[in-house]
């Protein structure tokens, strides 16, 4: 019931623990742009002649693809490349993440009812519960799962034999998994943010699903637009199309873009409303920085996690902003960029681009 592949629609999923798909935001829950198999995935190139190789030679072999750890910013592909995988070994996907394991039992549900060589995907895997993540050790190892049978000094530990699977476990936080977890895992996907040609490839892909016309230099503004990110670059798209349907246009053009993006308060860079409050916050309150992750996502409303996953890595990539060891700082393109006056000149503190 899991397999995915040829639906169309999202699968119903009983019980809380698999993800109930209906209450995802509108870009995850569109599944029409969501590209299917490896060659309907642009951009990064390497990760998919590995994972082409890995999943052919699995299959030659008979058995279950090894365990693999997806790791990078939001909205790079983590999730659909674990579809996608199993898709190509032509296996079932299970998809739960790890605060949804609260117990034992949750995952030891999951994990003997899945079917052979299936993709378990767990996201927010640096979130497991100590006693889950032992558990998942030794699944993971030797496709057995520990039981304690009986209390007190009668209680005797029983191994039950699993079928073998593929654990997916995806992050934006890798640094915050264990290593004895991360040791487990025998293929690492990297997700590094798209380069602006990937970006334009997808742009022409969605566009031909969604049945609309993009002018070339449509395109290109909207590509420089998309923080490298997919996710951006499928949301901006549709809204484009909104606004060019209101129009009663038959294609998006540059007009449509440049109106599009002044109304959703995107700047040239591709900056948000609130990463120029970021970079104004550090500048204005903090004199540039070095300021830390906490006090500036409290200034400026955001949770530290939005502020380290979403925000800062474009901000680093536009070369606006810099992580130091002693906090973060603007660099002089911010400034300029802001139309700001450095109050102070730059002094070997002061990243200077
Ligand atoms: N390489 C790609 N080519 C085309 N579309 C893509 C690509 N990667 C991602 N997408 C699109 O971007 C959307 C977001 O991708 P996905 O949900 O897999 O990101 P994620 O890395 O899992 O993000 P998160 O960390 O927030 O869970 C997908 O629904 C898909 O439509
Ligand atoms: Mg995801």
């Amino acid at each position: 019931m899991n397999t995915v592949g040829e639906k169309k629609h999202p699968p119903e999923k009983p019980g809380s623990i698999l993800r109930p798909e209906a209450a995802l935001p509108e870009d995850v829950r569109d599944y029409a742009l969501r590209p299917a198999r490896l060659d309907e995935f642009l951009g990064q190139a390497t990760m998919k002649e590995n994972l082409a190789i890995f999943i052919a030679a699995a299959k030659e072999r008979g058995e279950s693809l090894d365990h693999l750890f997806l790791t990078g910013p939001p909205g790079l592909g983590k999730t659909t490349m674990a579809r996608i995988v199993a898709n190509e070994m032509g296996v079932d996907f299970t998809e739960t993440s790890a605060p949804a394991l609260e117990k034992a039992k949750d995952l030891v549900g999951i994990l003997t009812s899945l079917k052979p060589n299936a993709v378990f995907f767990i996201d927010e895997i640096h979130r497991l519960r100590p006693e889950i993540e032992e558990k998942l050790y030794i699944a993971m190892e030797d496709y057995e799962l520990d039981f304690v049978i009986g209390q007190g000094p009668g209680a005797r530990t029983m191994r039950l034999p699993l079928k073998p699977f593929t654990l997916a476990g995806a992050t934006t936080k890798a640094g915050m998994v264990s290593s004895p977890l991360i040791s487990r895992f025998g293929i690492s996907c990297r997700f590094s943010l798209y380069e602006s040609a990937e970006i334009e490839a997808i742009i022409r892909r969605s566009a031909d699903i969604l049945g609309i016309g993009i002018d070339a230099q449509a395109s290109a503004l909207l590509s420089r637009s998309s923080r490298f990110t997919p996710r951006v670059t499928n949301r901006l798209l549709r809204r484009m199309r909104d606004y060019a349907q209101v129009r009663k246009l038959p294609s998006i053009t540059l007009d449509v873009v440049r109106y599009g993006l002044e109304r959703l308060e995107i700047d040239e860079l591709g900056l948000e409303r609130l990463d120029r409050e970021i970079l104004r916050m550090i500048i204005e309150r903090y004199r540039g920085g070095p300021v830390g992750a906490e006090t500036l996502a409290i200034s400026v409303g955001e949770s530290v996690d939005t502020l380290e996953d979403f925000y800062e890595p474009y901000l680093i990539q536009a070369g606006l902003l810099q992580r130091t060891p002693r906090g973060r700082m603007v660099t002089a393109a911010a400034y300029r960029h802001l139309h700001l006056e450095m109050k102070r000149p730059p002094d070997g503190l002061f990243p200077d681009l």
